[in-house]
């Protein structure tokens, strides 16, 4: 974890606003509603990947009206602050089989493709009767595995972001927005 030497510091790494907080809120509406229409009041599982996806969900599985259950998986791809180490660990599966469900799965940011598609590739394997990829951020110019979700809400540049459960050594999950982070 980096370490913050004051709050002053704390603050002054976030760099700039990004995605605003009624901007996210207006793109997860319409994705509930999207969701709506692709389910067409079939039942679903939606599946956060922790910990990053855990405010988008909690956000979104109240934007959806079709039937929903939740579900969560742990994988953790980011151990030193901005870099990633390009290993992909399942710390924590899912607790039922899903060959019942559609399967959507709720993402907060795709950058080297790596974390999604061997989840992918893992669940697929067990048989659900369908499965789509919701992300909150793309950040298309990093993928090393070619990768595409269902559905993206916000595509972005290079930058490394926090806020919206995206965080930088643990930390600026809270935010209520998607700020740059200042670097260095
Ligand atoms: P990927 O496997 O490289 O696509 O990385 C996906 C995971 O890395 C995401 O689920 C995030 O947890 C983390 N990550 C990637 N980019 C950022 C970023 O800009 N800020 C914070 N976390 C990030
Ligand atoms: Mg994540």
């Amino acid at each position: 974890m980096k370490p913050v030497h004051s709050i002053a510091d704390y603050k002054g790494r976030i760099k700039r606003v990004l995605i605003t907080e009624k901007e996210i809120t207006e793109a997860i509406q319409k994705a509930g509603r999207e969701i709506d229409k692709l389910y067409d009041g079939r039942p679903i599982l939606l599946v956060s990947i922790l910990k990053g996806a855990f405010v988008f969900m909690a956000d979104l599985c109240r934007a959806v009206s079709v039937p929903c259950e939740i579900g969560f998986m742990c994988a953790k791809s980011y151990y030193e602050g901005t870099v990633s180490s390009g290993v992909v660990q399942i710390t924590m599966d899912l607790d039922r089989d899903i060959s019942d469900y559609h399967v959507v799965i709720v993402e907060d940011i795709i950058d080297t493709g790596r974390t999604l598609n061997d989840i992918v590739n893992l669940l697929k394997g067990r048989n659900p009767l369908s499965m789509h990829v919701v992300t909150l951020l793309d950040k298309p110019s990093r993928r090393i595995v070619d990768f595409k979700a269902d559905l993206s809400l916000f595509t972005i540049p290079d930058h490394f972001v926090i806020g919206y459960g995206l965080d930088c050594g643990e930390l600026y999950r809270n935010l209520p927005y998607i700020a740059e982070y200042e670097e260095g």
